[in-house]
């Protein structure tokens, strides 16, 4: 039996298209922040004498597409190992229910280090972050702690997330809409690419930008990355926008929550937007300034306090020892 737990991270610069939907090879790298908020635990036991996994999600038994993508995951890793034998496995969600939170970022990186251990692989960080990947593109992110680098790469050998050194960054996160999702990011991407005539130009300004962002990082400029972050994020939503049938993920909701950024910065306090495939907004600042931009966020939004919730730094997927 293999326990880890895994949080989710937010992408300063966003992943957005893949070059390759088999091996979730991305068109561009991204840039990403783990949070210490709603951890993700996951336990694997492999089970030789059962005839299918048998999947639970905070205690619900899983089914249809859901379990299917967790079984093909699971596939590889027993491919790897030369194992076949199927697995029990059981995934507890500390978002709030219904706080449209839930991700999948954490999730499969907490069952890649299970599934890996359980299935007595011995991988460093950068090959777990390879395997989070084929569960879900930004996953192999949250292997990693803080602040991490996801590289596009040409293949399976050259596509993983390793931290990147710089600043102190803290998060505000927005609730605005405790649905899930219209449309999925998996499926949005598709049709971005297919549709968008703004495809292109998002994948080579991303790049771009990537570039910027790493040389900010290793400037330690706050204000530089702030900046980055919020236009990456519009451009991404632009290119999504373009779609057809259209995509829109912002309401007038998200949108105020750029304008309450703006009016902070205005008011002397740093802090900037980013949104990923809905309507929920973070706000990036300095990690200091966590819970100042929280209080002037309140302020100036009205939302309740439990939906503005603050997040700093948070660790990598890891086991968790058996008690
Ligand atoms: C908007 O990693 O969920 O959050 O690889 O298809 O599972 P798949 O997609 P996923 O997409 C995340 C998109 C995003 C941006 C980001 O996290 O970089």
């Amino acid at each position: 039996m293999s326990t880890a737990v895994a949080h989710p991270n937010i992408a300063l610069i966003k992943y957005w298209g893949k070059r390759d939907e088999d091996l979730i090879l991305p068109c561009t790298g991204s840039l990403s922040l783990t949070l210490d908020v709603f951890p993700t635990t996951t336990t694997l036991t492999a089970d030789a004498d059962a005839a299918a996994d048998a999947i639970t999600f905070d205690g619900a038994v899983a089914t249809g597409s859901a379990a299917r993508r967790i079984t093909a995951f699971l596939d590889l890793v027993r491919a790897q190992a030369g194992i076949t034998a199927r697995a029990r496995v059981d995934t507890r969600n500390s978002v709030p229910t219904g706080a449209g939170l839930a991700s999948s970022a954490s999730g499969f990186a907490a069952l890649a280090v299970a599934a890996a251990d359980a299935y007595g692989l011995a991988l460093d960080e950068r090959d777990l972050s390879r395997l989070a990947r084929r569960g879900s593109g930004s996953a192999c992110r949250s292997v990693i702690s803080g602040t991490a680098v996801w590289y596009a790469g040409t293949d399976d050998a050259t596509s993983f997330a390793e931290p990147v050194a710089g600043p102190a960054l803290g998060m505000v996160i927005a609730v605005v809409d405790a649905g899930t999702k219209a449309v999925s990011s998996r499926e949005a991407m598709r049709r971005t690419r297919d549709t968008s005539p703004y495809a292109d130009a998002w994948a080579t300004a991303t790049a771009a930008d990537l570039d910027e962002m790493l040389a900010a990082f290793g400037r330690a400029d706050v204000t530089a990355i702030g900046e980055l972050t919020e236009s990456n994020a519009l451009r991404m939503h632009a290119a999504i926008m373009a779609s057809r049938p259209p995509i829109r993920y912002l309401t007038p909701q998200s949108i105020a929550l750029f304008d309450a950024a703006a009016a902070l910065r205005a008011d002397g306090l740093d802090a900037w937007a980013t949104a990923d495939a809905g309507p929920n907004v973070v706000l990036l600042c300095r990690d200091g300034d966590v819970a100042a931009v929280r209080d002037a966020l309140r302020e100036r939004t009205g939302l309740p306090a439990d939906r503005l919730i603050a997040a700093h730094a948070g660790p990598g997927a890891r086991l968790v020892p058996a008690s």
